[in-house]
């Protein structure tokens, strides 16, 4: 596991000290939504653009405080000293070490809770999610609150524990409040001409983000031709999809879903559990479905055509299998 003077500082960290606190308080909590890639995973990676949703059904709450002694963390995966916290909440204890250290506080001992509704590798933002409300709650129980980039500069430090080189699409939506335009490492808001209704369904596989990536990397180098010109088609996609989204035109944002769902299929990505729920949702009125997020598992994003036929499209889902559905709506301005 990392040691806590390996964690980078945020080099140029713009800290401020919290209006609302102070490090004499008894603590402080972050919070941090999911997300759902509409266009543009692993496109995104070789920069091309996409577009995410925020999840608003789902969150995490995260709370930390000066601990009386030795610092202990509380969560669905583990209840203990932080010292003796598993591997696998590393990306969890890089986002507190890389908190603490920009706070000036290395060695500052906490107590951390971590209250999540966001299903661990289901590529919906999670890992992101997580770090992102810890980060918070750590700046807050030190009496201090971070500017959006350092914000984003200390998730990044986690989410590279996550999955080696992340192009920061998580990192941001998570903090996002609308649907986001992500190019070029930054956000827009992305205009929403009519409410879109989508259901999100879990195949119950776990999401493998770091081994697609991987994959996807290798497929590159040895059949660069065929690669990078579906990279491209999904990037052409996501521009469409703006201005598709800007009008509300459904039908068309549904075929660019499902086309990108065919082309990350042909990146490596896919997982028959996930083909099952697109066909099943397609079969069940959806306008287009796909795989969101790193793939290899993890869940399906469907477009309904509206919120009655979202009800009926999340009971085939689940009839079809899916360990769990959600809904959620993107609001158009009108
Ligand atoms: C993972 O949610 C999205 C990917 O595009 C990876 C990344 O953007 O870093 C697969």
């Amino acid at each position: 596991m990392t040691a806590p003077t390996d964690v980078p500082i945020a080099p140029d960290a713009r800290l401020h000290v919290a209006t609302h606190g102070s490090a004499a308080e008894p603590g402080a909590t972050g919070r941090a939504g999911a997300k759902a890639i509409l266009l543009g995973e692993h496109a995104v990676v070789y920069g091309r653009p996409a577009i995410a949703i925020p999840v608003r059904a789902l969150g995490v709450e995260a709370h930390a405080r000066p601990a009386t002694g030795p610092g202990r963390l509380s969560s669905t995966l583990y209840h203990g000293p932080i010292a003796q916290a598993p591997d696998r909440l590393n990306v969890t204890l890089t986002a507190m070490r890389a908190a603490l250290a920009a706070a000036g506080k290395p060695d500052a001992a906490l107590d951390i809770s971590i209250d999540s509704s966001v299903p661990a590798e289901r590529g919906l933002g999670s890992s992101a999610a997580v770090s992102a409300a810890v980060i918070e709650a750590v700046l807050g129980a030190c009496g201090l609150t971070a500017d959006d980039e350092t914000m984003h500069e200390l998730i990044q430090t986690a989410e590279r524990a996550a999955h080696g080189a992340p192009s920061g699409l998580d990192a941001r939506t998570v903090r996002a409040r609308a649907a986001v335009w992500f190019d070029g490492g930054r956000i827009e808001p992305v205009a929403v001409g009519d409410d879109l209704v989508f259901v999100i369904a879990d195949t119950g596989v776990r999401g493998r983000t770091r081994e697609a990536v991987a994959a996807v990397a290798e497929r590159r180098e040895s059949d660069p031709r065929r690669v990078e010109s579906a990279l491209d088609e999904l990037g052409e996609l996501a521009t469409a999809l703006r201005d598709d989204v800007s009008t509300g035109a459904r039908d068309a944002i549904g075929r660019s879903m499902s086309r990108a769902h065919v082309l990350l299929n042909g990146l490596g990505v896919g997982d028959p559990a996930l083909d099952h729920l697109v066909h099943a949702a397609t079969a069940g009125g959806a306008l287009g479905a796909k795989l969101t997020g790193g793939g290899r598992g993890g869940c399906v994003l469907a477009l309904a055509r509206d919120a009655a036929s979202a009800h009926d499209l999340s009971d085939r889902l689940t009839r079809a299998g899916a360990a769990a559905v959600w809904t959620t709506t993107v609001e158009g301005a009108a």
